[in-house]
């Protein structure tokens, strides 16, 4: 066993875990941060999709202890004060969602996307959501919400 620290969500933890503990069951299982998932055995679907030191990673190729002295955050962590994230709302409002299992990796990927390209084209968004898929076929509403979301934020930030 192998004794990692990591910030989650805002909080520290330090756990004892075995080596080949994977971020995602590290953090599903001993954290108890179940809003990220796991939707495939082949690390093609994005379900499990976190921020790693502000950067989309999928949880399911990262070792817990490659997340030692790091900061997490997940789903669980975006919203402020009983609000959710503006990129939760957006998906909220789009109706970006049919069953909602890829939603939690879609958000964090979607918050990294714009992060890094805050006015992206609808091809744009298309590609940097490719590592995210979703078996209901929701595509174009997740597209419309991240393209209402990136409006929301040149929105707040010209008033
Ligand atoms: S569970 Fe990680 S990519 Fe599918
Ligand atoms: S909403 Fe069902 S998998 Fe995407």
């Amino acid at each position: 066993m192998t004794r990692i620290s990591m910030t989650v969500d805002g909080s520290t933890y330090s756990d004892e875990v075995e080596p080949r503990t994977l971020l995602v069951h590290y953090l599903r299982q001993q954290v108890g941060r179940t809003g990220t998932v796991v939707g495939c055995d082949t690390s093609n679907c994005g379900a499990c999709t976190v921020l790693l030191d502000g950067r989309s990673v999928k949880s399911c190729t990262v070792l817990a202890v490659q997340a030692d002295g790091h900061e997490v955050t997940t789903v669980e962590g975006l919203a402020t004060d009983g609000r959710l994230h503006p990129v939760q709302q957006a998906f909220h409002e789009c109706h970006a969602l049919q069953c909602g299992y890829c939603t939690p990796g879609m958000i964090m990927a979607s918050i990294d996307l714009l992060g890094s390209n805050p006015h992206p084209s609808e091809r744009e968004i298309r590609e940097g959501l490719e590592g995210n898929l979703c078996r209901c076929t929701g595509y174009h509403n997740i597209v419309k919400a991240v393209q209402t979301a990136a409006a929301a934020a040149s929105e707040g930030a010209a008033s």
